[in-house]
């Protein structure tokens, strides 16, 4: 709990309007914990996560072994604190059994503290669902799933390099209901090569049918170190159609009731993904396993840490446990901090308090004090009191408002 100041009555990060004057205090947010499984059964030519193709049987016992050490090396960073929130992503989660996720949930529920409304989300390739597996998922702890689906066009699954088509990936989330899942995500991707406006229309249909309580909508976007960075396929949607696209489906979107609340996440009322939005409001998260990425507040040290581990599976599960394993360690200084805050709150359309912004990076509100100005003065934010938000016109252009706040 944070102490009070000795000096008056405000809470450590709370603003104090009096005349006595002190420094906002970093006081930890709240806590989620990303687990990552970096094994596909084939890598999709457009996806740069650090996913790779399973070659054989793969480690699965091994690798839970490495995560609970790599867990353990990080557990003192995070004493004492409540866990809000687990996110097994990947790769392809739903490749790992029911009872290895089982058996990391019961060591992590062991070494820490979980809220007792967890969400617990586990990322889900339609094309590994089996029959019987999500009731088991279910009984390990796992209370929400986020599907991959990507289109429900055969045509355009198959250029995508896509495991299934749309008729298995129907069928993964009929299972995963008949397995008392209600909360899930269906990931969706548009300006697919050759799509067609209708087409894109077509695909949120297919998604509403199923009634996801969230849709995650992606553009597709050329990565560098992909098969379709070095190939371009034939008929990407140039920026005016794929802004056609994009705008046409977020009207249908909210006309079906799926509220955006971030630059591609759309929820029905209180259906957010928890973990998500956790890290979009600036909130600390552990990251375990190969190439996971965690920031981590201290509030004694007052500073902000990012931590990441090494990228290949096997390097990470021969160095878990030891700091071999660390990829690196950086504590982001305090020029760096509004804009590695701008980055995360600004996805977001409730925007952040001048409060929050001064308790999750430790600086005074006056730190961004310019960079505001100068984004409202071009329509890009608006300031009501506390309440700071980005415009309809601040979300079109977020990379330049962002860059208003770099050091
Ligand atoms: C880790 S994957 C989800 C689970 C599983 N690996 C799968 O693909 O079915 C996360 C999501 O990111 C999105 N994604 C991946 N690469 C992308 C790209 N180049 N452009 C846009 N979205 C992308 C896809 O919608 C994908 O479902
Ligand atoms: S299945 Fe998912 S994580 Fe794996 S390669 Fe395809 S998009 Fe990437």
């Amino acid at each position: 709990m944070p102490q009070p100041h000795d000096h008056c009555d405000h809470l450590p990060g709370e603003h104090c309007p009096g005349d006595h004057d002190h420094a906002p205090r970093l006081v930890p947010p709240p806590l989620s914990l990303y687990v990552h499984l970096p094994w596909c059964v084939r890598k999709c030519p457009y996806c740069d996560f650090n996913s790779h193709a399973a070659k054989g049987e793969l480690p699965f016992e091994a690798y839970i072994d490495a995560l609970i050490r790599d867990l353990d090396q990080d557990l003192p960073l995070v004493w004492g604190r409540v866990v809000s929130s687990v996110f097994f992503g990947g790769g392809t989660p739903s490749l790992f059994p029911p009872e290895a996720i089982d058996r990391f949930l019961q060591a992590a529920s062991a070494r820490l503290r979980f809220a007792p409304n967890l969400e617990v989300t586990l990322e889900t390739n339609p094309g590994t669902a089996e029959h019987g597996r999500f009731d088991r998922y279910r009984a390990a702890g796992v209370n929400r799933i986020s599907f991959g689906i990507q289109t429900f066009n055969d045509e355009a699954l198959k250029r995508l390099g896509r495991i299934h088509d749309s008729g298995e990936a129907e069928r993964a989330v009929k299972l995963a209901q008949d397995a008392g899942y209600d909360n899930f995500n269906i990931d969706l991707m548009y300006a697919l090569p050759q799509q067609t406006l209708a087409q894109a229309e077509h695909d949120l249909e297919r998604a509403f049918a199923l009634q996801p309580t969230h849709l995650s909508h992606y553009q597709l976007t050329l990565e560098p170190n992909t098969v379709f960075f070095a190939k371009p396929p034939q008929g990407i949607p140039d920026e005016d159609s794929a802004w056609d696209i994009q705008e046409h489906c977020q009207r249908m979107l909210a006309e079906a009731g799926y509220a955006q609340y971030e630059v591609s996440a759309y929820a029905k009322p209180g259906r957010q993904s928890q973990h998500n939005l956790n890290y979009w409001r600036f909130g600390d998260y552990l990251g375990i396993g190969a190439g996971a990425h965690g920031k981590i507040s201290s509030g004694a040290e007052e500073h902000v840490l990012r931590r990441w581990k090494h990228k290949h599976p096997q390097t990470f599960m021969d160095t878990a446990g030891s700091a071999a394993s660390i990829g690196g360690d950086d504590v982001i200084d305090a020029p760096r901090l509004p804009f590695e805050y701008m980055l995360n709150l600004l996805r977001l359309h409730e925007g952040f308090t001048l409060k929050d912004f001064e308790s999750r990076t430790g600086l005074e509100r006056a730190a961004i004090a310019t960079p505001l100005q100068a984004a409202i003065a071009r329509g890009w934010m608006t300031l009501d009191g506390d309440h700071a938000r980005p415009t309809e016109l601040g979300r079109r252009f977020t990379n330049d408002v962002v860059e208003l706040f770099l050091p």
